[in-house]
């Protein structure tokens, strides 16, 4: 009789156990579910992502479809990698990133137009490597936007077409490059007339970084109201967002889309990633006293930050009409080599191993 109610208690208790463990479970997959980035904010704006032809392959592909709704190639269309001769496009990555996209019901942002950075050598020069006059290098642009922004015209919705032409020293107001030197600032303008004969309907922008920046602001506030009153057709400016944990502070950030929205143009965040190191802009050798330590303070730092962004772009979602990051997890990402070469950067909502890490549920969790 002992040995039987004995039976029956413990019976009775890892039944108690098991419902228990089950209710356990239970609770935690509906802590877990996840519905990725982009339906969180699917009442907010589109959520982009920077993109390689790697990572539109394999592990990140499945984190991209699940997470965002609009990408731009982080590199592929480029004027440097998608026209490297004069006669010749290399079409191919930049093809397989809009194939994706339309595959996939992605919106797709081209990147980059008119860029001093990794441009072709050839554009200019001519064929004896005497610098071309202005008229030539102003052709050239025109046939190349031409060729680019005809192809694409089926997919990209919004191009960057004037990428970072502001000077990033005080005292100067446009960027000193090739560029620059051999048109002056018409080939701003310029660049965006022939990128409006190609396509009619595709929105056109100027981007740039360090827009945080008072004296970089009001410069390119000064430009892009210029361009409006000369009749130049631009429809939005991208604030790029390369940011740290330690700044923007939340006042400056709302300064900064504020000043853009009041010039009554589309304004979007193009390339968001929040370093773990103080910014830099400018590349330098690795020092002994450079740790790359993801520290819990910093984790915590990455966090608050996130939090404080997401929280202001939302607030804004009025006039914010799209963020983009910058790549698509800490697995990779162009801070693992900038400003620093080989100095590791954890600067996404997505860690090393393409899962999301505790910073993604505080930007999804509001
Ligand atoms: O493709 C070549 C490869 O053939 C070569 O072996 C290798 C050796 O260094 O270089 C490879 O090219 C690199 C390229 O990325 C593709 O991976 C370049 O060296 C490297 O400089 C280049 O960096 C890109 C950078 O723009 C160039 O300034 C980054 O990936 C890209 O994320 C970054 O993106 C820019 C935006 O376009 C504009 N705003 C700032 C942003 C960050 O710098």
């Amino acid at each position: 009789m002992k040995a039987k109610s004995s039976w029956l208690v413990l019976l009775i208790l890892v039944g108690a156990m098991a419902c228990e463990q089950k209710k356990q479970t239970q609770e935690d997959s509906d802590v877990r579910e996840d519905k990725g980035l982009k339906t969180y904010y699917q009442d907010y704006f589109p959520m982009g992502v920077a993109v390689s032809p790697y990572a539109i392959k394999g592990e990140q592909a499945e984190l991209i479809k699940k997470n965002f709704n609009s990408m731009t190639p982080e590199n592929v269309m480029k004027s440097g990698p998608i026209h490297p001769k004069e006669n010749e496009y290399n079409w191919k990555d930049a093809d397989a990133i809009a194939e994706f996209a339309k595959a996939n019901g992605m919106r797709l942002r081209g990147h980059a137009l008119v860029w001093h950075n990794q441009a072709p050598d050839w554009l200019y020069v001519d064929e004896n490597g005497e610098e071309v006059s202005k008229e030539v290098l102003l052709a050239r642009l025109k046939s190349h936007i031409t060729e680019v922004v005809t192809r694409y015209k089926d997919v990209i919705y919004a191009w960057d077409v004037v990428n970072e032409a502001i000077s990033d020293d005080p005292d100067e107001f446009y960027r000193d490059s090739k560029l620059y030197q051999i048109c002056g600032e018409e080939f701003i303008a310029r660049a965006f007339e022939y990128a409006r004969e190609a396509d009619p309907d595709v929105q056109l922008f100027y981007n740039d970084y360090e827009v945080i920046n008072p004296v970089k602001r009001e410069k390119i506030y000064k430009m892009v109201r210029g361009l409006q009153d000369a009749g130049v057709p631009i429809d939005g400016v991208g604030i790029q967002g390369h940011w740290s944990v330690f700044e923007p502070s939340e006042e400056t950030l709302r300064a900064t889309i504020d000043r853009f929205t009041g010039l009554g143009l589309e304004v979007q965040v193009t390339e968001l990633d929040v370093s773990i190191y103080k910014k830099e802009h400018t590349r330098r050798e690795k020092l002994p006293t450079d740790d790359d330590t993801f520290t819990d303070e910093l984790k915590k730092k990455q966090i608050e930050q996130y939090d404080m962004i997401f929280k202001v772009f939302r607030e804004n979602k009025e006039k914010l009409s799209s963020v983009t990051f910058w790549n698509v997890s800490d697995q990779y990402s162009w801070l693992d080599h900038f400003p620093v070469p080989d100095r590791k950067d954890y600067p996404l909502l997505f860690g090393e191993d393409n899962q999301p890490k505790e910073v993604y549920w505080t930007v999804v969790d509001f």
